[in-house]
Protein backbone atom coordinates (compact mmCIF):
# COMPACT_ATOMS: atom_id res chain seq x y z
CA UNK A 1 0.00 0.00 0.00
CA UNK A 2 1.21 3.04 -0.93
CA UNK A 3 2.07 5.65 2.17
CA UNK A 4 -0.21 8.05 2.70
CA UNK A 5 1.07 11.32 1.28
CA UNK A 6 0.29 14.76 2.47
CA UNK A 7 -2.67 15.35 0.20
CA UNK A 8 -4.63 12.50 1.12
CA UNK A 9 -3.89 12.61 4.51
CA UNK A 10 -5.42 16.30 4.65
CA UNK A 11 -8.68 14.63 3.29
CA UNK A 12 -9.00 11.93 5.71
CA UNK A 13 -8.43 14.95 7.91
CA UNK A 14 -10.76 17.14 6.31
CA UNK A 15 -13.82 13.91 6.26
CA UNK A 16 -12.69 13.18 10.31
CA UNK A 17 -13.77 17.16 10.96
CA UNK A 18 -17.06 16.73 8.75
CA UNK A 19 -17.93 13.66 10.79
CA UNK A 20 -16.68 15.28 14.07
CA UNK A 21 -18.87 18.53 13.49
CA UNK A 22 -21.70 16.71 12.09
CA UNK A 23 -21.98 15.22 15.76
CA UNK A 24 -21.05 17.76 17.50
CA UNK A 25 -24.11 20.40 15.62
CA UNK A 26 -26.49 17.61 16.49
CA UNK A 27 -25.79 17.63 19.89
CA UNK A 28 -25.46 21.64 19.81
CA UNK A 29 -28.88 21.67 17.98
CA UNK A 30 -30.32 19.08 20.63
CA UNK A 31 -29.48 21.77 23.65
CA UNK A 32 -30.29 25.33 21.40
CA UNK A 33 -34.49 23.31 20.92
CA UNK A 34 -34.55 21.64 24.36
CA UNK A 35 -37.90 22.02 24.74
CA UNK A 36 -40.95 21.36 22.29
CA UNK A 37 -41.94 24.64 22.50
CA UNK A 38 -39.67 27.66 21.89
CA UNK A 39 -39.99 31.39 22.94
CA UNK A 40 -41.65 33.24 20.20
CA UNK A 41 -39.79 36.95 20.31
CA UNK A 42 -36.44 35.34 20.53
CA UNK A 43 -34.51 34.41 17.20
CA UNK A 44 -33.06 31.07 17.82
CA UNK A 45 -31.74 31.00 14.22
CA UNK A 46 -30.34 34.41 14.40
CA UNK A 47 -29.12 33.47 18.20
CA UNK A 48 -27.05 30.74 16.52
CA UNK A 49 -25.68 32.18 13.98
CA UNK A 50 -24.15 35.32 16.33
CA UNK A 51 -22.89 32.28 18.82
CA UNK A 52 -21.47 30.75 15.25
CA UNK A 53 -19.47 34.03 15.16
CA UNK A 54 -18.84 34.91 18.44
CA UNK A 55 -17.38 31.59 18.90
CA UNK A 56 -15.26 32.43 15.66
CA UNK A 57 -13.99 35.70 16.96
CA UNK A 58 -12.88 34.05 19.93
CA UNK A 59 -10.81 32.06 18.25
CA UNK A 60 -9.46 34.02 15.92
CA UNK A 61 -7.98 36.11 19.44
CA UNK A 62 -6.80 33.01 20.94
CA UNK A 63 -5.05 32.26 17.63
CA UNK A 64 -7.00 29.05 16.98
CA UNK A 65 -7.00 28.73 12.90
CA UNK A 66 -10.89 27.82 12.03
CA UNK A 67 -9.31 24.75 9.73
CA UNK A 68 -8.48 23.45 13.67
CA UNK A 69 -10.35 20.53 14.00
CA UNK A 70 -11.33 21.93 18.06
CA UNK A 71 -12.53 24.84 15.89
CA UNK A 72 -14.99 22.90 13.95
CA UNK A 73 -16.21 20.83 16.93
CA UNK A 74 -16.93 24.37 18.11
CA UNK A 75 -18.29 25.73 14.79
CA UNK A 76 -20.56 22.85 13.62
CA UNK A 77 -21.51 23.84 9.63
CA UNK A 78 -21.22 27.37 8.34
CA UNK A 79 -25.20 27.84 7.32
CA UNK A 80 -24.61 30.50 4.78
CA UNK A 81 -27.77 31.71 4.62
CA UNK A 82 -28.37 33.35 8.20
CA UNK A 83 -26.41 36.02 8.77
CA UNK A 84 -26.62 37.79 12.08
CA UNK A 85 -28.78 40.26 12.31
CA UNK A 86 -27.94 43.81 13.91
CA UNK A 87 -29.33 46.23 16.76
CA UNK A 88 -32.24 48.50 15.52
CA UNK A 89 -31.24 50.34 18.76
CA UNK A 90 -29.05 50.33 20.98
CA UNK A 91 -31.10 50.92 24.23
CA UNK A 92 -29.81 52.95 27.50
CA UNK A 93 -30.87 51.40 30.72
CA UNK A 94 -31.28 53.56 33.81
CA UNK A 95 -30.77 54.20 37.36
CA UNK A 96 -34.13 52.99 39.03
CA UNK A 97 -34.22 57.33 40.52
CA UNK A 98 -33.96 58.02 36.73
CA UNK A 99 -37.41 56.31 35.67
CA UNK A 100 -40.16 58.94 35.30
CA UNK A 101 -43.04 57.46 37.58
CA UNK A 102 -45.18 56.55 34.79
CA UNK A 103 -41.97 54.47 33.49
CA UNK A 104 -42.08 52.86 36.97
CA UNK A 105 -45.46 52.28 37.58
CA UNK A 106 -45.34 50.71 33.87
CA UNK A 107 -42.32 48.69 34.72
CA UNK A 108 -43.79 47.46 37.72
CA UNK A 109 -47.07 46.57 36.20
CA UNK A 110 -45.43 44.56 33.06
CA UNK A 111 -43.17 42.50 35.70
CA UNK A 112 -46.45 41.35 37.40
CA UNK A 113 -47.93 41.13 34.21
CA UNK A 114 -45.28 37.76 33.96
CA UNK A 115 -47.37 36.30 36.04
CA UNK A 116 -50.43 36.00 33.87
CA UNK A 117 -48.21 34.71 30.91
CA UNK A 118 -47.83 30.73 30.09
CA UNK A 119 -43.81 29.58 30.72
CA UNK A 120 -43.24 27.46 27.50
CA UNK A 121 -43.22 24.02 29.75
CA UNK A 122 -40.50 25.33 31.44
CA UNK A 123 -41.03 24.58 35.02
CA UNK A 124 -42.52 21.48 35.98
CA UNK A 125 -44.06 22.84 39.32
CA UNK A 126 -45.72 26.02 38.07
CA UNK A 127 -46.62 27.61 34.46
CA UNK A 128 -46.20 31.03 34.68
CA UNK A 129 -43.61 33.37 33.31
CA UNK A 130 -42.78 34.90 36.10
CA UNK A 131 -42.01 31.30 37.67
CA UNK A 132 -39.97 30.50 35.04
CA UNK A 133 -37.17 32.66 35.34
CA UNK A 134 -36.96 30.94 39.63
CA UNK A 135 -37.26 27.64 38.14
CA UNK A 136 -34.48 28.23 35.56
CA UNK A 137 -32.41 30.39 38.19
CA UNK A 138 -32.54 27.29 40.64
CA UNK A 139 -31.87 24.49 38.46
CA UNK A 140 -28.10 23.06 39.19
CA UNK A 141 -27.91 27.05 40.48
CA UNK A 142 -23.91 25.91 41.43
CA UNK A 143 -23.18 25.63 37.87
CA UNK A 144 -23.66 29.43 37.55
CA UNK A 145 -23.05 31.07 40.50
CA UNK A 146 -19.80 31.53 42.50
CA UNK A 147 -17.54 30.50 39.32
CA UNK A 148 -16.68 32.17 36.27
CA UNK A 149 -19.76 31.93 34.49
CA UNK A 150 -21.77 34.16 37.22
CA UNK A 151 -20.99 36.89 35.30
CA UNK A 152 -22.58 36.21 31.60
CA UNK A 153 -24.82 33.56 33.31
CA UNK A 154 -27.02 36.70 34.84
CA UNK A 155 -26.05 39.40 32.32
CA UNK A 156 -28.54 37.06 29.66
CA UNK A 157 -30.96 35.56 32.03
CA UNK A 158 -31.82 39.45 32.59
CA UNK A 159 -31.70 40.77 29.34
CA UNK A 160 -33.90 37.60 28.35
CA UNK A 161 -36.13 38.98 31.67
CA UNK A 162 -36.05 41.96 30.06
CA UNK A 163 -37.40 40.86 26.53
CA UNK A 164 -40.13 39.04 28.24
CA UNK A 165 -41.31 42.27 29.62
CA UNK A 166 -41.41 43.95 26.11
CA UNK A 167 -42.97 41.20 23.76
CA UNK A 168 -45.21 39.37 26.98
CA UNK A 169 -46.44 42.42 28.61
CA UNK A 170 -45.67 45.56 26.21
CA UNK A 171 -43.44 47.31 28.34
CA UNK A 172 -41.21 49.92 26.27
CA UNK A 173 -39.34 51.80 29.13
CA UNK A 174 -36.03 51.96 29.72
CA UNK A 175 -34.49 49.08 31.66
CA UNK A 176 -33.70 49.93 35.77
CA UNK A 177 -30.89 49.10 37.83
CA UNK A 178 -30.35 49.90 41.42
CA UNK A 179 -27.42 51.84 42.04
CA UNK A 180 -27.17 50.63 45.78
CA UNK A 181 -23.81 52.17 46.45
CA UNK A 182 -25.86 55.97 46.49
CA UNK A 183 -28.27 53.99 49.41
CA UNK A 184 -25.20 51.94 51.29
CA UNK A 185 -25.12 53.78 54.62
CA UNK A 186 -28.75 53.08 55.07
CA UNK A 187 -30.32 50.86 52.56
CA UNK A 188 -33.51 50.29 53.55
CA UNK A 189 -34.38 53.95 53.34
CA UNK A 190 -33.63 53.89 49.53
CA UNK A 191 -36.44 55.72 47.84
CA UNK A 192 -36.57 52.24 45.83
CA UNK A 193 -37.90 50.79 48.65
CA UNK A 194 -40.81 53.26 48.88
CA UNK A 195 -44.38 52.12 50.18
CA UNK A 196 -46.23 54.04 47.26
CA UNK A 197 -48.58 51.52 46.08
CA UNK A 198 -47.48 52.27 42.42
CA UNK A 199 -44.04 52.74 41.97
CA UNK A 200 -42.32 51.59 45.20
CA UNK A 201 -40.98 48.08 45.80
CA UNK A 202 -42.16 48.27 49.27
CA UNK A 203 -40.44 47.65 52.39
CA UNK A 204 -40.20 44.33 54.80
CA UNK A 205 -43.45 44.67 55.97
CA UNK A 206 -45.08 43.76 59.40
CA UNK A 207 -46.56 40.67 59.57
CA UNK A 208 -44.20 38.36 60.54
CA UNK A 209 -44.93 34.94 58.07
CA UNK A 210 -42.56 31.49 58.68
CA UNK A 211 -44.31 29.54 55.21
CA UNK A 212 -40.71 28.44 54.86
CA UNK A 213 -37.63 28.18 56.29
CA UNK A 214 -36.05 31.62 58.06
CA UNK A 215 -39.61 32.92 56.40
CA UNK A 216 -39.55 36.81 57.32
CA UNK A 217 -41.91 39.81 57.16
CA UNK A 218 -45.04 39.58 54.32
CA UNK A 219 -44.21 42.75 51.60
CA UNK A 220 -47.78 43.78 52.51
CA UNK A 221 -47.18 47.64 51.41
CA UNK A 222 -45.85 49.08 48.54
CA UNK A 223 -46.90 48.09 44.76
CA UNK A 224 -45.78 44.36 45.81
CA UNK A 225 -48.08 44.22 48.45
CA UNK A 226 -49.58 40.34 49.22
CA UNK A 227 -47.65 39.34 46.28
CA UNK A 228 -47.92 35.32 46.13
CA UNK A 229 -45.15 33.20 44.82
CA UNK A 230 -45.17 29.55 43.82
CA UNK A 231 -41.49 28.17 43.87
CA UNK A 232 -40.52 26.54 46.23
CA UNK A 233 -44.10 26.01 46.88
CA UNK A 234 -47.12 28.97 46.76
CA UNK A 235 -46.74 31.60 49.54
CA UNK A 236 -46.04 34.93 50.08
CA UNK A 237 -43.43 37.51 49.41
CA UNK A 238 -41.79 37.99 52.32
CA UNK A 239 -38.26 39.83 53.33
CA UNK A 240 -36.62 40.67 56.78
CA UNK A 241 -34.14 43.88 56.80
CA UNK A 242 -33.11 43.53 60.34
CA UNK A 243 -31.97 40.13 60.12
CA UNK A 244 -28.14 41.03 58.94
CA UNK A 245 -28.34 42.96 62.22
CA UNK A 246 -27.87 39.69 64.01
CA UNK A 247 -25.87 37.79 61.42
CA UNK A 248 -23.21 40.45 61.64
CA UNK A 249 -22.93 41.27 65.43
CA UNK A 250 -19.70 42.30 65.12
CA UNK A 251 -20.21 44.77 62.50
CA UNK A 252 -17.76 43.04 59.77
CA UNK A 253 -19.26 44.62 56.87
CA UNK A 254 -20.15 47.43 58.29
CA UNK A 255 -24.32 49.10 59.46
CA UNK A 256 -26.77 47.20 57.79
CA UNK A 257 -23.99 45.15 55.69
CA UNK A 258 -23.89 48.14 53.54
CA UNK A 259 -20.58 48.63 53.71
CA UNK A 260 -19.79 45.46 51.48
CA UNK A 261 -21.60 47.25 48.88
CA UNK A 262 -20.06 50.47 49.22
CA UNK A 263 -18.46 53.11 46.82
CA UNK A 264 -15.27 52.14 47.98
CA UNK A 265 -16.24 48.01 47.03
CA UNK A 266 -17.03 48.91 43.55
CA UNK A 267 -13.84 51.28 42.96
CA UNK A 268 -12.28 47.73 44.58
CA UNK A 269 -13.79 45.54 41.86
CA UNK A 270 -13.37 47.98 38.60
CA UNK A 271 -9.56 47.94 39.52
CA UNK A 272 -9.72 43.63 39.26
CA UNK A 273 -6.46 42.91 37.13
CA UNK A 274 -8.31 40.05 35.14
CA UNK A 275 -12.10 38.60 34.76
CA UNK A 276 -11.59 36.37 37.30
CA UNK A 277 -10.12 38.77 39.97
CA UNK A 278 -13.73 40.98 38.76
CA UNK A 279 -15.90 38.05 40.21
CA UNK A 280 -14.21 37.44 43.18
CA UNK A 281 -14.40 41.00 44.06
CA UNK A 282 -18.55 41.19 42.67
CA UNK A 283 -19.29 37.66 44.73
CA UNK A 284 -17.30 37.54 47.78
CA UNK A 285 -14.93 34.95 46.73
CA UNK A 286 -11.18 34.74 48.28
CA UNK A 287 -8.71 33.42 45.84
CA UNK A 288 -6.38 32.53 48.30
CA UNK A 289 -9.10 30.92 50.57
CA UNK A 290 -11.33 29.32 47.32
CA UNK A 291 -12.22 25.85 47.91
CA UNK A 292 -11.45 25.91 51.77
CA UNK A 293 -14.40 25.31 53.99
CA UNK A 294 -16.08 28.36 52.81
CA UNK A 295 -17.08 30.99 55.83
CA UNK A 296 -20.95 32.04 54.51
CA UNK A 297 -22.98 34.11 57.27
CA UNK A 298 -26.20 32.58 58.56
CA UNK A 299 -28.09 32.99 61.68
CA UNK A 300 -26.38 29.59 62.85
CA UNK A 301 -22.98 30.66 61.87
CA UNK A 302 -21.98 34.14 62.24
CA UNK A 303 -19.14 35.82 61.32
CA UNK A 304 -16.64 34.15 63.32
CA UNK A 305 -14.17 36.74 65.00
CA UNK A 306 -11.05 37.57 63.41
CA UNK A 307 -11.96 36.53 60.23
CA UNK A 308 -13.25 38.95 57.21
CA UNK A 309 -15.98 36.29 55.33
CA UNK A 310 -16.78 38.48 52.00
CA UNK A 311 -19.76 39.15 50.86
CA UNK A 312 -18.78 41.27 47.90
CA UNK A 313 -21.02 43.56 45.56
CA UNK A 314 -23.33 40.88 44.62
CA UNK A 315 -24.31 39.01 48.23
CA UNK A 316 -24.60 41.89 50.20
CA UNK A 317 -27.79 43.65 49.08
CA UNK A 318 -29.31 39.62 49.02
CA UNK A 319 -28.45 39.24 52.44
CA UNK A 320 -30.01 42.11 53.98
CA UNK A 321 -32.41 41.91 52.55
CA UNK A 322 -33.56 38.25 54.07
CA UNK A 323 -36.59 36.14 52.60
CA UNK A 324 -36.96 35.30 49.15
CA UNK A 325 -34.28 37.08 48.05
CA UNK A 326 -31.82 35.95 50.12
CA UNK A 327 -31.40 32.66 48.28
CA UNK A 328 -30.84 29.03 49.94
CA UNK A 329 -29.79 30.23 53.39
CA UNK A 330 -34.13 31.64 53.54
CA UNK A 331 -34.46 27.81 53.49
CA UNK A 332 -32.41 26.63 55.90
CA UNK A 333 -33.73 23.40 57.94
CA UNK A 334 -36.33 22.70 55.44
CA UNK A 335 -36.37 19.66 52.62
CA UNK A 336 -35.21 22.81 49.38
CA UNK A 337 -31.92 23.52 51.62
CA UNK A 338 -29.78 24.67 49.51
CA UNK A 339 -31.55 24.11 45.91
CA UNK A 340 -33.89 26.31 46.01
CA UNK A 341 -32.23 29.87 45.12
CA UNK A 342 -35.67 31.44 44.51
CA UNK A 343 -34.39 35.03 44.85
CA UNK A 344 -36.08 35.98 41.21
CA UNK A 345 -39.47 35.26 43.37
CA UNK A 346 -38.38 39.23 44.74
CA UNK A 347 -38.82 41.91 41.73
CA UNK A 348 -35.80 43.48 43.49
CA UNK A 349 -33.81 40.72 41.88
CA UNK A 350 -33.90 42.94 38.29
CA UNK A 351 -32.65 46.09 39.44
CA UNK A 352 -29.82 44.88 41.72
CA UNK A 353 -28.43 42.15 38.94
CA UNK A 354 -29.28 44.97 36.91
CA UNK A 355 -26.59 47.28 38.70
CA UNK A 356 -24.28 43.84 38.90
CA UNK A 357 -24.60 43.75 35.18
CA UNK A 358 -24.01 47.65 35.17
CA UNK A 359 -20.40 46.71 37.45
CA UNK A 360 -19.17 43.92 34.86
CA UNK A 361 -19.65 46.55 31.56
CA UNK A 362 -17.85 49.74 33.12
CA UNK A 363 -15.00 46.79 34.31
CA UNK A 364 -15.41 45.92 30.59
CA UNK A 365 -15.13 49.28 29.57
CA UNK A 366 -11.28 49.38 30.65
CA UNK A 367 -8.73 49.41 27.74
CA UNK A 368 -8.23 45.63 26.67
CA UNK A 369 -11.29 44.00 28.83
CA UNK A 370 -13.77 43.79 26.46
CA UNK A 371 -13.30 40.08 25.54
CA UNK A 372 -11.18 39.13 28.42
CA UNK A 373 -13.00 35.94 30.32
CA UNK A 374 -10.99 33.57 32.50
CA UNK A 375 -11.17 31.96 35.85
CA UNK A 376 -12.67 28.66 36.74
CA UNK A 377 -15.81 26.72 35.93
CA UNK A 378 -17.19 25.56 39.16
CA UNK A 379 -16.38 26.85 42.92
CA UNK A 380 -13.09 24.55 43.72
CA UNK A 381 -9.82 24.73 42.80
CA UNK A 382 -9.22 21.76 40.79
CA UNK A 383 -12.09 23.10 38.47
CA UNK A 384 -11.47 23.17 34.93
CA UNK A 385 -10.69 26.54 33.46
CA UNK A 386 -13.79 28.24 31.96
CA UNK A 387 -13.44 29.41 28.63
CA UNK A 388 -15.50 31.88 26.18
CA UNK A 389 -16.81 28.99 23.78
CA UNK A 390 -18.12 27.34 27.45
CA UNK A 391 -22.21 27.20 26.74
CA UNK A 392 -24.71 28.21 29.07
CA UNK A 393 -27.57 26.41 30.46
CA UNK A 394 -30.72 27.78 30.08
CA UNK A 395 -32.87 24.79 30.62
CA UNK A 396 -35.42 26.29 28.10
CA UNK A 397 -35.72 29.84 28.46
CA UNK A 398 -34.42 30.09 24.89
CA UNK A 399 -31.54 29.04 23.33
CA UNK A 400 -28.38 27.51 25.32
CA UNK A 401 -25.59 30.23 24.28
CA UNK A 402 -21.60 30.71 24.44
CA UNK A 403 -20.06 32.70 26.89
CA UNK A 404 -18.51 34.78 24.17
CA UNK A 405 -21.98 36.02 22.73
CA UNK A 406 -23.06 37.42 26.22
CA UNK A 407 -19.39 39.80 26.45
CA UNK A 408 -20.56 43.24 24.54
CA UNK A 409 -24.11 43.95 25.37
CA UNK A 410 -24.06 46.73 22.36
CA UNK A 411 -23.61 43.60 19.60
CA UNK A 412 -27.51 42.08 18.77
CA UNK A 413 -29.11 40.33 20.11
CA UNK A 414 -28.63 42.35 23.54
CA UNK A 415 -28.45 46.08 22.02
CA UNK A 416 -28.30 47.88 25.39
CA UNK A 417 -25.57 49.92 27.02
CA UNK A 418 -25.35 51.64 30.20
C1 LIG B 1 -28.30 19.03 36.48
O1 LIG B 1 -26.99 18.49 36.52
C2 LIG B 1 -26.96 17.08 36.55
C3 LIG B 1 -25.55 16.65 36.76
O2 LIG B 1 -24.72 17.27 35.81
C4 LIG B 1 -27.59 16.53 35.27
O3 LIG B 1 -27.59 15.14 35.29
C5 LIG B 1 -29.01 17.05 35.15
O4 LIG B 1 -29.56 16.65 33.91
C6 LIG B 1 -29.04 18.57 35.24
N1 LIG B 1 -30.43 19.04 35.28
C7 LIG B 1 -31.06 19.53 34.21
C8 LIG B 1 -32.46 19.94 34.43
O5 LIG B 1 -30.53 19.67 33.15
C1 LIG C 1 -36.17 38.82 61.39
O1 LIG C 1 -34.80 38.76 61.75
C2 LIG C 1 -34.57 38.93 63.13
C3 LIG C 1 -33.10 38.99 63.34
O2 LIG C 1 -32.49 37.78 62.94
C4 LIG C 1 -35.22 37.78 63.87
O3 LIG C 1 -35.03 37.94 65.27
C5 LIG C 1 -36.71 37.73 63.57
O4 LIG C 1 -37.28 36.59 64.14
C6 LIG C 1 -36.94 37.71 62.07
N1 LIG C 1 -38.34 37.87 61.84
C7 LIG C 1 -39.06 37.01 61.17
C8 LIG C 1 -40.50 37.30 61.06
O5 LIG C 1 -38.60 36.02 60.62
C1 LIG D 1 -8.06 35.93 51.65
O1 LIG D 1 -7.71 35.09 52.73
C2 LIG D 1 -6.37 35.22 53.13
C3 LIG D 1 -6.08 34.15 54.17
O2 LIG D 1 -7.05 34.17 55.18
C4 LIG D 1 -6.11 36.63 53.64
O3 LIG D 1 -4.77 36.78 54.02
C5 LIG D 1 -6.45 37.63 52.54
O4 LIG D 1 -6.35 38.94 53.02
C6 LIG D 1 -7.87 37.40 52.03
N1 LIG D 1 -8.10 38.24 50.87
C7 LIG D 1 -9.08 39.14 50.83
C8 LIG D 1 -9.22 39.90 49.53
O5 LIG D 1 -9.82 39.34 51.75
C1 LIG E 1 -12.88 19.84 45.19
O1 LIG E 1 -12.43 18.78 44.36
C2 LIG E 1 -11.70 17.78 45.05
C3 LIG E 1 -11.17 16.82 44.00
O2 LIG E 1 -12.15 16.42 43.12
C4 LIG E 1 -12.63 17.11 46.04
O3 LIG E 1 -11.94 16.14 46.77
C5 LIG E 1 -13.16 18.19 47.01
O4 LIG E 1 -14.10 17.60 47.89
C6 LIG E 1 -13.82 19.32 46.26
N1 LIG E 1 -14.14 20.37 47.19
C7 LIG E 1 -15.35 20.96 47.23
C8 LIG E 1 -15.50 22.06 48.22
O5 LIG E 1 -16.27 20.63 46.50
Amino acid sequence: MAPLNSHSYHKVLALLAVIVSLVVTTTHASTITRRLETIPYLDYTGIEAAAREAISDTLKRRGVDESDLIARELLGPRQLSVTVPSCKKVSKRKEWRDLRYNEKKDWIRAVKCLQTKGDYGISPISDTLYDAFTQVHQTNWTDFHGNAFFLPWHRWFVWVHAEAMEHECGYSGPHPYWDYTLDYKNPTASPIFSTDPEVGFGTHGNIPLREIGQGGYKVDNGAFANLKVNLPIPHFLTRNFSAWKDWDPERHWGTALGGSFSPEQVKIALKAETFWELEAAIDGLNLTTFNDPPVVPSPDTPAPAGIIPLAGIHNGPHFFNMGDWNGPFWLLGTDWFPAGVVAPNDPMFWPHHTNVDRTFWRWQQRPGKQWEFNGLKGANRTDDPALPTDLLPFYGLGPDVPVALTLKTENWPMCYTY
